[in-house]
């Protein structure tokens, strides 16, 4: 059987998308039945760039289906510091394990890590390209919170440039019915080409615009974002910037009651903290979710099957 990759999330199909969700449920629902599946399996976390939830996250997971974990998360420690490739580290790596995750300041170097070697390999972020994980991670937060994927109102808000998370996202809605989307950033971090381009083949309404304020009213789900600094050139234009959203309650009031407000986080200082109390807020729901959905990915990936 050929090996299976995750570099986008169009590697899946949707029928394989919503089986991950339907298992990442079934795990949610009954951990234990799942705490063998992985046994003597081995997972590497390979991080190029620095992460909390993602690597711990896949960590978590891999460990609780009885697995374990190998790897860095500071690539300065390893042989790449000698001046290894990433092909040749995935060469080696996938001599001692079973599957990778990477994440690499670099777009493209996770397609170039799964050519590389013949274990399933996961994009776990690549420069400002693509963070498929964190897509299951929110598609599965949708369905739970409003029990659908397409008809859904989503408001994208920030940095909408350089956000891998927001292109991987808008990727896989597009392949859901009926979905509208307002694209709130100022002009310097406006979508790129490439992910409007897909909007505009698909047909899709969406709306660009400058105001918060504007688009709240209209929305199902906000996506909030921060402004990536480690991917601005200068530092006079993260300061200018980075200030430029930030939701709080009294924002919020013009809302929709059961809008949900959704980010990948870290968070720096877009959310004011009193929104974390309110019932709309999501994200540390989120963070859970991303767990279980790696979880089923995982074993997805290896090709276990439920008995
Ligand atoms: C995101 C990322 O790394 O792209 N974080 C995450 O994985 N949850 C978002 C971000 O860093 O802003």
């Amino acid at each position: 059987m050929a090996k299976r990759d995750l570099i986008s999330i169009t590697d899946l199909s949707v029928q394989e998308i919503d089986e991950i969700l339907d298992l990442a449920d079934r795990i949610t629902a009954d951990p234990a039945a799942y705490q063998d599946a992985c046994a003597h399996k081995k997972l590497a976390t390979l991080f190029y760039e620095p992460s909390t939830r993602t690597r711990l996250s896949f960590e978590a997971a891999m460990y609780e289906l009885g697995g374990n974990v190998i790897g860095f998360s500071d690539a300065k420690s390893t042989s790449v510091s000698k001046g290894e490739t990433v092909h040749d580290t995935m060469k080696v790596i996938s001599c001692f394990s079973d599957i990778i995750a990477v994440r690499h300041p670099k777009e493209g170097a996770a397609y170039v890590a799964a050519r590389s070697c013949d274990i399933p390999v996961v994009n776990a972020g690549d420069g400002g390209h693509h963070h498929p994980t964190q897509t299951l991670t929110d598609l599965l937060t949708i369905r739970r919170e409003k029990g659908r994927l397409d008809s859904i109102k989503i408001g994208f808000c920030g940095d909408l440039k350089f956000g891998r998370t927001v292109h991987s996202l808008i990727e896989a809605l597009l392949r859901y019915e009926n979905v509208e989307y307002w694209l709130i950033s100022p002009e310097e971090l406006v979508l790129p080409d490439y992910v409007r381009d897909q909007m505009k083949a698909a047909g899709v309404k969406f709306h660009e615009i400058r105001s918060m304020e504007d688009a709240l009213p209209e929305l199902d789900v906000l996506y909030m974002t921060r402004v990536q600094k480690e991917r601005f050139f200068n530092e006079e234009d993260y300061i200018r910037l980075k200030n430029i959203y930030i939701l709080d309650e009294e924002k919020l009031s013009a809302a929709s009651q059961d809008m949900i407000v959704m980010h990948p986080l870290p968070r720096v200082n877009e959310i004011e903290i009193d929104v974390d109390d309110d019932p709309r807020a999501v994200y540390f729901k989120q963070v859970r979710n991303g767990k279980d959905v790696r979880k089923a990915l995982i074993l997805t990936l290896l090709g276990w099957k439920e008995d």
